[in-house]
Order: C-alpha cells, then structure tokens, then sequence
C-alpha cells in the first residue's frame, strides 16, 4: 500500500452499500440500500456476496441478488468492471478497508455508463471487442501447416510490446473517455438476429473505436508477423472513430488497472497514420 494511501482509522460494525440495480436492457434504474456486517479485509465481489446471501434490503425487502460479471478475482480477466464510489475500476481488486478510509458513510456500486445494461451491474461490452476487430488485433496466421519458429523477436521491441499486452478489455478506459458514448439499440419487430447484429456493428463503427483498440494495433504493428496486416491496422484508424477522434484527454492512461501507457500508444498511433496517408497517396 502507497504511503499516500487512506488507512482505516475505525472498523465500523456496519457498511452500507448502495447499489444502482436495472432488472433489463433498457428498464429504468433504481438504487437500493443494503446493510452487511463489517469484516477485515474483504473486496468489493465479497461484499457483493455478502448482499446475495442476506437477499434483503436495509428495510427488510427480500430482493433477488444483485448480478454482476466476475471471472478471475486476480484483475486479469477484465470482466468486473464497475464504478464504485463514482470511479471505474475492477470490483475484484477493490479493497473495503481502502474504500471506507475514503468514505465510511458508504460504498456505492453502479454499473458502466458507456455500456449498455443487461441487469444490475452487468453490461454488454460487445462494441469492446468489435473495436479489436475493427483493427484486427491479431496476429494473422493463415495455414495448418507448421510454418516453423516465428521470427526472433528484439528485447527492446519485448519491452515496448509487454506493457501493452497487459489490456484485458476491461473498458474502464473507454469508461473515462469523453469522446466514447454509449451505443445502445433495441431489435427491431421482424428485425433478424443477423440483420440486427450488422446493424449494431455499423453503429458501433461509426463511433470511437477506443484507446484500447489503438493500443493493440500499435502492440500487433510491432509484432515480427502481426506486422504483416500493419496497412490493414492503420487504415481502419484513419477511419471515421479513428485516432483523430481522440481529443488527448488523458483520462483513458489515468484510469487504465494494468497503466498501460495508452497516451504514447496514441501518439505512435497519430505518427504512424500520418505516413500511412501519404504512402496510401503515392500508391493511388
Ligand atoms: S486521450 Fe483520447 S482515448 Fe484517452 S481519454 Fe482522451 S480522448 Fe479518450
Ligand atoms: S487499455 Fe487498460 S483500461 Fe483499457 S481495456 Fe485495456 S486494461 Fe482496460
Ligand atoms: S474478476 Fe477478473 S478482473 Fe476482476
């Protein structure tokens, strides 16, 4: 723990937690209070377990518990993204001990706001993962044949590369980020399931493709064989929700859980989509 850090002066015997519940995609928010016994030492997922056991208000209301996404609990697999007390961070490494030295009132759970709810604290970060393959964060591999040991790769290029292969998609970037807005649509009556999710991934392209996405496109650009497609990478973000979307706010490298330096992505990003324009013009 940082010196700087808040410490718990007093152990409550309670905590209050608030938390903004949604029972469905486009249903309307309502907050809930819910009291549970104070323990040393427990993060915000045992907290959340804590609820579902007790399955009632602070007012004695039997409620269904409240859902959340988790995977890991280790901060690796990016899917318990929340803001608690107002900032976006993983529920799993957020400690109670830390959060109460903050505020011992209470702790307050809510779910993303640039994502579209599914229920509670649940969101559907699919235009996440449409911004990856918008730039095909990948390293194109095209044969089942064994194609033999890759190319050696340099210890300054593993250097400059490891930082960012740190992201786990957990959105808390694009969270902070004032130039990504929600894209939120509703299937259509006789809408297809195939006609609505092209729907929904052309507006999702249409928006801010997301620091997250230009970070892996730098990270798979320089790549011995992720290189390869670079062209394909940078002309995806000279497209409209490009980098010239990005309006240098920095919250994105401020809020990043694994601090991935997404602002040097950014710029190498802007550098590298200004020469890919001009080649792109002698090769017309
Ligand atoms: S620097 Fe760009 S990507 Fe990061 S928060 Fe600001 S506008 Fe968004
Ligand atoms: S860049 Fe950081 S904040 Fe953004 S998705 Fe990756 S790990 Fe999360
Ligand atoms: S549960 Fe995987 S990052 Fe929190």
């Amino acid at each position: 723990m940082s010196a700087l850090e808040p410490t718990l002066k007093k152990r409550p015997e309670f905590i209050n937690v608030r938390v903004r519940r949604q029972d469905g995609p486009s249903e309307e928010p309502y907050w809930e209070l819910h009291k549970i016994k104070y323990e040393p030492e427990l993060n915000v997922i045992t907290i959340l377990q804590r609820v579902a056991a007790q399955a009632k208000t602070v007012d004695g209301k039997a409620v269904a518990p409240v859902a959340w996404d988790c995977g890991c609990l280790e901060e690796v697999c990016g899917s318990c993204t929340m803001l608690i007390n107002g900032r976006v961070r993983q529920s799993c490494s957020a400690l109670v001990d830390r959060l109460l030295a903050e505020n011992p009132d209470e702790i307050v759970l809510e779910p993303m706001s640039k994502f579209p709810v599914l229920r509670d604290l649940m969101v559907d970060r699919q235009r996440l993962f449409r911004g990856l393959k918008r730039v095909k964060a990948w390293v194109p591999v095209d044969s089942y044949y064994n194609l033999g040991p890759g190319e050696r790769v340099l210890r300054d290029t593993q250097e400059q590369n490891y930082p960012l292969s740190q992201c786990m998609s957990c959105g808390c970037c694009l969270e902070a980020c004032p130039q990504y807005n929600k894209v939120e649509l509703t299937q259509k009556d006789g809408e297809s399931d195939e006609e609505f999710e092209a729907r929904k991934n052309a507006s999702f392209d249409e928006g801010f493709v997301g620091a997250h996405a230009i970070s892996q496109a730098m990270l798979f650009n320089n790549h011995p064989t992720g290189k390869a497609i670079a062209d394909e990478r940078l002309t995806a973000l000279m497209g409209p929700g490009g980098v010239a979307t990005c309006g240098n706010a920095q919250n994105c490298v401020a809020v990043c859980p694994k601090e991935i330096p997404l602002t040097t992505s950014i710029a190498r990003a802007g550098r590298a989509t200004t020469v890919q324009a001009v080649k792109n013009w002698f090769d017309k």
